[in-house]
């Protein structure tokens, strides 16, 4: 009978000391003391980084020459590279007009109202196409 009791009692005894042990040890983690310990091991060492090279995708660099080239050269690389305009599908006059009014109105591009129709029919000659004679297609071209 008294085996049997003290086998009980360390039975029972075992998880309280885990638990004692364990609960112990939560809060010891988080005393000051260890938090400083974790702040200068992060500010220990100096972190040495790889050197990484990066090869972007060629571009063009600027539009190719003619009337309005200038004004497309000034005017619509403010915001991003020629190759977004050279790389659309080719346009008819009214919907070059529309996306250069597009970037005036929308996108806020600041170029003067007065040099749209030069720079629409400069972006015409150099990827445009004829107006459809079934009527205007959409804006950017697609679905026509
Ligand atoms: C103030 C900034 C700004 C200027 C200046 C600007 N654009 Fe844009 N353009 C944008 C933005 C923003 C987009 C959309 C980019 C995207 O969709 O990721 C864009 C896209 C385009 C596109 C792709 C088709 C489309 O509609 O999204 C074309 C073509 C284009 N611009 C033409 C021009 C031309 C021509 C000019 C010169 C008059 C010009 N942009 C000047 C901001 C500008």
């Amino acid at each position: 009978m008294s085996t049997n009791l003290r086998n009980v009692t360390l039975i029972c005894a075992v998880p309280i000391l885990l638990g004692v042990a364990l609960a112990t040890g939560l809060a010891w983690s988080g005393t000051p003391d260890s938090t400083a310990a974790v702040a200068a091991a992060a500010s220990g060492p100096v972190q040495k980084w790889a050197k990484v090279s990066v090869e972007l995708p060629a571009s063009h660099a600027a539009f190719p020459p003619g009337n309005g080239a200038d004004i497309a050269n000034g005017q619509c690389l403010i915001c991003h590279s020629a190759g977004m305009v050279l790389r659309q599908p080719p346009l008819t006059l009214d919907e070059w007009t529309g996306e250069i009014n597009k970037m005036r109105n929308s996108f806020g591009a600041p170029l003067p109202a007065d040099q749209v129709g030069v720079l629409a029919r400069y972006l015409v000659g150099i990827n445009g196409r004829q107006q459809s004679p079934k009527g205007p297609a959409a804006v950017d071209g697609q679905g026509s």
